[in-house]
């Protein structure tokens, strides 16, 4: 395939708060989207802003005594820290409230007028004669025209569901003054949806394919569109929508028409064009030039919400103004924090701000967030028990796993070394890989993520298994197979090599590290090594560093904390329950003095099977002796010089060959006794003997 030109966009949040977690989210999704595409090599403009206009955010301006502009500036200078904490990487983030998005909504505005689509008809509306202004229904409260239930909102009674307009309302009243509001007439412009032109445009343009001969709209989204165009019943059509506003609002002024402010949905999607102009100036793209190209594909990332406007006003809006239509408009569900089954202190949202100043990863969440995304429109669950089990099973204890196990083995007995892909793998091996990242491929391109969490897991399922059966710690002290060794861990970090080209769009920063371990350039695609004649750039690998570290359930319970800050005083959490006996208090481990030691002498001992005498290093002076059952899995001469970990105050004990003062650490499996899979801790490089370890 040639290179693809991409410009793609997310919804525009409303610039009156920070993001929430639904918002990253989006993000999150479009996000891995993009840079799939990226690694591909295609090029994409990705582009985001703050929605800045509109009657709310003109109200809570004027309560904190500040201009409209320093509300949304001041919200706008908050987003950096989060789009960068979980690596979301917008080529540009811009404002509705901005000098092109003037000029290109006036400039759209105008084309539809030319197009004989825009009306102008009298509106009655309430109108607050204290503000001096024309109150949107959401600022205006009164008594249920059905039931009589005091105190409901304009539009809807939460008493009895009914629904009526705003004009209904008995006695009704100014949630912003309190004053009794006057109906009064003005006159509102209209985009005429219901001509037939609109109806007939948007029925052939909702059902069409993309380029790629895929439906534009996921199936879900098209069957709403078909109700709302009336294609079942037969006799829909659309309502023309009020496209403006009176003065005073925080909007942008309609052309030819004192006083008139276009409505916020009006200029918000425009906003989409505006970032990427902006983003085109900056790099000296031809912007015009870009959107007129037919090559260009435009893609919207957009919540279940916001169909409507995504799916009807604006592509007609773009239509009849003579411009590029979405290529496809892609609906995610929300996610939504598990209700029920979440405990009382742990709360129930989720502060994405918080999550990065604790410390926890934003790969974990990125991981999470797709393993649970498909290409339908369906509500996501962040649940804290799934996600500590799903993130630590799958990322660390598969993913993770086949580095931290196989890349010691050939750091240490070939240097670092890694053979080629043809000298470690059969013809059903590469196979069996090349089906794999087809169906990876394909996943991404329909963002079906879940799937692809699937299928690189199972890779990795098999790669340890792989790893297992050869036992390479037993190979490691048999001299005669040596070369076998080399070859399995190598297929193994090979393995791993693609794992990571595969999850790279959800883990960029572990992949960008992992590429560093490799001594390669950025991951691409093409590294898959797939293609006929490629190959993969691994060639070595260098001293393996911690790539990721493990979800721990104390991190989620300070994710869920209330915030210390709240105004209202947190409810007394239940009593806590007693402590286990497996669960230590900080105090109890501090009881532990662990130490670095270096190995500075490994003899075996004369009458055990099990023991090697170690004479260690801690800093103090002298030597320590230490007996050590890791016999079956260690080469005395081999762990001569290296770094370790030992229990520095652990009671000297009196054995048949000597007195053991102190105890290494190592890691081992249950039946590590027949296998003989024991595991030294080491210390990365730097760490001095007699370090402290807390
Ligand atoms: N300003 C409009 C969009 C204008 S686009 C031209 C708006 N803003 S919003 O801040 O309310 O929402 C921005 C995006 O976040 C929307 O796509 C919306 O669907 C999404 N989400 C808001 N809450 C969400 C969840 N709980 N979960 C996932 N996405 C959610 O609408
Ligand atoms: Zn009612």
């Amino acid at each position: 395939m040639s290179a693809r030109t991409l410009f793609v966009t997310t919804a525009l949040p409303y610039a009156n708060g920070p993001f929430h977690i639904g918002h990253i989210m989006e993000y999150i999704q479009a996000d891995i989207w993009v840079r799939f595409q990226r690694m591909r090599g295609h090029t994409v403009h990705f582009v985001g802003a703050d929605d800045a206009h509109g009657a709310p955010i003109m109200i809570a301006a004027e309560k904190e005594g500040v201009t409209p502009q320093a509300f949304v500036e001041r919200i706008a200078a908050g987003r950096r820290q989060y789009l960068d904490g979980f690596h979301i990487g917008f080529d540009h983030w811009h404002s509705t409230d901005s000098a092109e998005n003037v000029e290109l909504s006036q400039s759209i505005y105008r084309s539809l007028r030319d197009a004989g689509l825009i009306d102008v008809r009298p509106v009655e509306q309430f109108f607050d004669p204290v503000k001096g202004m024309f109150l949107p229904d959401r600022y205006i409260k009164g008594e249920c025209p059905s039931c009589g239930a005091p105190d409901q909102y304009g539009d809807a009674c939460e008493n009895c569901s009914s629904v009526y307009a705003a004009t209904e309302l008995k006695n009704p009243f100014s949630t912003l003054t309190g004053a009794t509001p006057e109906l009064r007439v003005s006159e509102h412009y209209f985009f005429r949806l219901s001509d037939p032109r609109c109806v007939t445009f948007l029925r052939e343009w909702t059902r069409s394919d993309d380029r790629w001969g895929e439906p534009r709209l996921q199936p879900e989204v098209l069957a709403k569109a078909r109700e709302w165009l009336g294609e079942d019943s037969g006799n829909g059509s659309l309502a023309d929508w009020d496209i403006s506003r009176d003065a005073p609002y925080f909007g942008i002024e309609i052309p030819d028409a004192p006083g008139k402010y276009f409505y916020v949905w009006l200029d918000a999607p425009i906003g989409y064009l505006a970032s990427l102009k902006a983003l085109c100036h900056e790099r000296g793209i031809d912007f015009d030039a870009l959107l007129a190209d037919p090559a260009t594909e435009q893609v919207h990332f957009i919540g279940k919400d916001i169909i409507y406007f995504h799916v009807l006003f604006w592509p007609a809006m773009l239509h009849f103004a003579r411009r590029k239509t979405p290529d496809r408009v892609n609906v995610h569900g929300f996610i939504t924090v598990s209700g029920a089954k979440m405990s009382k202190s742990r709360g129930t949202g989720i502060s994405p701000l918080r999550y990065l100043e604790i410390g926890m990863d934003p790969e974990w969440l990125r991981y999470y967030i797709a393993a649970k995304l498909n290409s339908h429109v369906q509500d996501v669950d962040f649940d804290a028990d799934d996600f500590l089990a799903r993130v630590n099973a799958d990322l660390i204890g598969k993913y993770v796993n086949i580095a931290s196990r196989a890349s010691g083995f050939v750091a240490r007995q070939f240097d670092g070394r890694v053979l080629s892909a043809d000298e470690v793998e059969d013809a059903a091996q590469r196979e069996r890989f090349v089906r794999l990242a087809a169906q990876v491929t394909d996943a991404y391109e329909g963002r079906e993520f879940g799937a692809v969490a699937r299928l690189t897991m199972a890779y990795a399922d098999e790669i340890n298994q792989y790893f297992d059966a050869n036992r390479p710690w037993e190979m490691a002290k048999d001299p005669a197979q040596q070369d076998a060794l080399h070859r399995v861990c190598s297929r193994c970090l090979i393995a791993f090599h693609r794992l990571t080209v595969l999850l790279a769009p959800m883990l960029p920063a572990t992949a960008a590290r992992v590429a560093q371990l490799f001594g390669t350039p950025p991951l691409r695609w093409e590294d898959l090594g797939v293609a006929e004649g490629a190959t993969s750039p691994v060639h070595s690998i260098g001293r393996y560093a911690h790539l990721m570290k493990r979800v721990e359930a104390k991190q989620l319970d300070a994710l869920f904390e209330p915030p210390t800050d709240s105004a209202t005083p947190a409810a007394p959490s239940p009593p806590s329950e007693p402590a286990s006996a497996d669960v230590v208090s900080i105090d109890d481990f501090g009881r532990l003095d662990l130490r670095i030691a270096r190995v500075v002498d490994a003899q075996a001992v004369e009458g055990s099977k099990k023991l090697l005498r170690l004479e260690l290093d801690l800093g103090e002076g002298r030597t320590r002796t230490v007996f050590s059952g890791i016999r079956a899995a260690y080469e005395p001469a081999a762990l001569v010089g290296r770094l370790t970990v030992v229990v520095a105050n652990l009671a000297p004990r009196k054995m048949k060959f000597g007195v053991s003062e102190g105890m290494v650490l190592s890691a081992s499996a249950d039946d590590a006794q027949q296998s003989g899979a024991l595991f030294l801790l080491d210390a990365d490089e730097g760490a001095q003997p007699g370090m402290r370890i807390s």
